[in-house]
């Protein structure tokens, strides 16, 4: 009882000092720095070392599980007050009850933020987020991001562990479906819309979330795409490849940042300092707070950078890791190190006030359950608007490859269509591997998509499982038999068919974390399959269900026409259907090179030129591969649409600017077909001489934009000092006189150019 008075006066306290609370995103709220000082100062050692400590629930584990996690001491800690987060809690009535602990029983009765994965939606599920990034639509990116929050705050969530930022140029690591690809300039566009999405305009709101991006930093390049793995990069890769969508995160207000796993030239990141403190905490003056990932300070002794966990601790605390994901160390070990004078207790305060910072933002001072409302749970989960927006988000996301013969779209009467793959029939890979919260079997099917087109007669055949194996979220077991019964079956339905639609690819659980892989064709016997299908029927649409590039190249050879379809959420197959049938027309552009095989990888549009790029007469002696072409099968920016387009009258108003001027480049833009259509119009630079050498082409703007049939459209974009500098190799930005090229078109290579110089 004593408690609970005691928490009342604190709140009191509060109110007494200041009378409305304004707890808007971004800018420092002088109110919220008086109160977080003011909590501070009550607290002991014990409790500032319990607000950097996140425990993990009960029951949803995303890693190993750290020795002595045992649930009777978590509530123990929690009623002592010496916990500050819990995550994968879920659930309006169960956050209740925990928040109720801290609130009701600890000392000063500090409310927890509560984290969850909630990467493309929490129960209804929008396309994963490379597919989002497929549509170059910020709009629509955004409102996604909005639906996770709507339902994510209605079950008590209030901290998302997203969106992830990490830029990847290899395939072959399993995360890169939750990215947005490739690029730094677009997936810095991605990271302020999901952002925006997450948090809206005021944290404080029921239905907007703290953000995290994540993972801090260079993760997507972790060598050889094997996950976890070391990483080893140059500063200027670091600095204008990877840190720019982390430093548009900060800017566009996120609150939390989460680092990783992997080490940075023989630093593990977690214990990084250079990372945290010089750069982000410093140079970008962010003031919300960094989360280890799960365990990673721990794994600093894996590493060979702490011997112990005490200098685990110390490592990571000083460095300025913010809060101990499941690691446990903190909470064993940094109040003691305090005590012993190693670790200073303002290194404790600075990453508290960070916190409380962000809890009082949240509004969870004013009222801990205000996420905890069960019939807003009701009315929110699963709500029809969000099947809605993620369906457009699904259709926007997908990018058609090849479209021959106008095989595409699809007949409406009269057409005998076989359906083919096990992924056509599959509700529940179409979900992914991060949809911790949604249910098995909950996404609708290729094949219910395309049963509500009734003018066909479709005959759905497996023909073939899709991978050798079985997966969970958790675990991996891989045996080498797949399920052929109905091969032969598919055969004969294709060879009476007048179209065959096959949905091959990966399964849910191939691509995310801990999901690296060394091949990157069509896994199992599906390459097996296409190429007996197309023995009896040509007339093949293969619809791909994946989370990374593949190396389709015998398909993009003989296949008449591929969508990219993606792993696309709750409402896969209505999205897919629409696109076949002709009622939706895609306008997707992937953000990531289709590499021709896996020993191209990593490839990537952005280069450098090298000393030798061409072949001049014939010589063997140039920068290139002697078994296959140098280029990718499909490169960053490419995606058709039943529309063409046709761009001239590229122009730039000058040839000559001084470094400050704004250049104006305007370009024409025609839709020549009969079908009205979007173009994403997108605009490439080349710095042709640089103190840093420069990449071949760079993305400094796209526009998503609507052209009619027969109608031209002109497209204007402004560059000036904020696109045409880079980081140099002490990471500060510098723009560069000399010459330079503009490129603008449909895809990273089919572009026009025009040239300037910069004075
Ligand atoms: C992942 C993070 C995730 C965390 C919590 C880790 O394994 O790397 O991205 O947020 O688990 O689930």
């Amino acid at each position: 009882m004593k408690k609970i008075i005691f928490s009342s006066i604190l709140i009191l306290l509060f109110i007494g000092c200041n009378n409305k609370t304004n707890t808007k995103v971004s800018s420092k709220n002088e109110s919220i720095e008086y109160k977080v000082d003011s909590v501070l100062k009550l607290m002991t050692i014990e409790e500032k070392v319990g607000q950097m400590n996140q425990y993990n629930g009960f029951w949803d584990v995303t890693g190993p599980i750290p020795e002595g996690g045992s649930a009777e001491k978590k509530y123990e800690h929690l009623r002592k007050g010496w916990v500050g987060s819990m995550l994968s809690v879920r659930g309006a009535k169960e956050v209740r009850a925990v928040q109720k602990i801290v609130v009701e029983e600890s000392r000063l009765g500090i409310p927890l933020i509560i984290g969850f994965d909630v990467i493309h939606g929490y129960k209804t599920l929008s396309p994963i987020p490379l597919a989002e990034a497929a549509s170059w639509d910020l709009e629509a990116i955004k409102n996604s991001a909005k639906v996770a929050s709507a339902e994510a705050s209605a079950v008590g969530i209030n901290w998302t562990f997203g969106p992830m930022v990490d830029v990847s140029r290899d395939p072959r690591w399993g995360r890169v479906m939750e990215g947005s690809g490739e690029d730094p300039f677009l997936g810095s566009r991605i990271a302020e819309a999901r952002v925006r999405g997450f948090q809206g305009d005021d944290l404080s709101a029921t239905n907007t979330i703290a953000a995290c991006a994540k993972h801090f930093a260079a993760y997507g390049f972790a060598e050889a795409g094997k996950e976890y793995n070391t990483v080893d990069i140059g500063t200027s890769t670091l600095h204008n490849v990877v840190l720019p969508p982390f430093k548009a995160a900060v800017d566009a207000g996120v609150r939390t940042i989460m680092n990783s796993f992997n080490e940075l030239n023989g630093v593990p990141v977690t214990g990084s300092s250079f990372l945290q403190r010089d750069i982000l905490k410093g140079k970008w003056n962010f003031d919300g707070f960094v989360i280890s990932d799960w365990a990673s300070i721990n794994e600093m002794m894996n590493w060979g950078h702490a011997k112990d966990k005490r200098e685990a601790a110390r490592i990571a605390s000083i460095a300025g890791s913010d809060m101990d994901m499941e690691g446990n160390v903190y909470i064993e070990e940094l109040a003691q190190l305090v005590k012993d004078g190693v670790v200073k207790e303002s290194i404790l305060e600075d990453a508290v006030r960070r916190i409380l910072r962000v809890k009082f933002e949240l509004g969870l001072f004013d009222n801990p359950y205000k996420y905890c409302d069960e019939a807003r749970e009701k009315e929110m989960i699963g709500n029809p608007k969000h099947h809605k927006t993620v369906l457009d988000m699904a259709k926007k996301s997908i990018v058609l490859f090849k479209n021959e013969n106008q095989l595409l779209p699809l007949k409406r009467k009269g057409q005998k269509i076989a359906l083919i793959g096990a992924l056509a029939n599959d509700k529940t890979s179409p979900l992914g591997s991060w949809r911790i919260a949604s249910d098995d079997e909950t996404a609708v099917s290729v094949l219910e998509g395309m049963q509500a087109y009734k003018g066909n007669k479709l005959t759905y055949v497996k023909g073939a499982d899709v991978f050798i194996g079985k997966q969970s979220f958790l675990k991996e077991v891989i045996v080498n038999k797949a399920d052929k019964s109905t091969f032969n079956k598919a055969i004969r339905v294709a060879r009476n068919a007048d179209v065959v639609v096959m949905v091959l690819g990966e399964h849910g659980f191939q691509t995310g974390e801990g999901r690296s892989r060394t091949n990157l064709q069509l896994p199992g016997v599906q390459q097996e399959l296409l190429e007996a299908v197309y023995k009896v029927n040509k007339n093949i649409v293969l619809v791909l269900n994946n989370g990374r590039p593949l190396a389709i190249t015998w398909a993009d050879k003989h296949i008449p026409a591929i969508v990219e379809a993606w792993q696309l959420g709750t409402q896969t197959g209505n999205a897919v259907a629409q696109v076949l049938y002709g009622d939706y027309n895609p306008s997707g552009k992937l953000p990531m090179s289709f590499p021709r095989n896996v020993g191209q990888v990593p490839i990537y549009y952005n280069y450098k030129n090298t000393g030798r790029p061409i072949d001049k007469d014939g010589n063997v002696f140039w920068s290139h591969y002697s078994d296959v072409d140098k280029t990718p099968l499909y490169p960053f920016g490419f995606g058709l649409s039943y529309s063409n387009f046709e761009y001239s009258d590229l122009k730039i108003d000058g040839t000559s600017f001084k470094i400050g001027d704004d250049i104006n480049v305007s370009v024409n833009v025609k839709n020549t077909s009969s079908v009205d259509g979007k173009e994403v119009v997108q605009l490439y630079i080349r710095d042709l001489v640089g103190s840093i050498t420069r990449p071949v082409r760079e993305l400094k703007g796209f526009e998503l934009t609507k052209i009619k049939a027969g109608e031209t459209k002109t497209i204007s974009f402004t560059l000036n000092k904020e696109t045409l500098g880079f980081y140099n190799n002490n990471g500060n930005y510098i723009v560069e006189t000399g010459d330079f090229k503009i490129f603008v078109g449909g895809s990273s290579t089919k572009t026009l150019e025009v040239n300037f110089e910069l004075k």
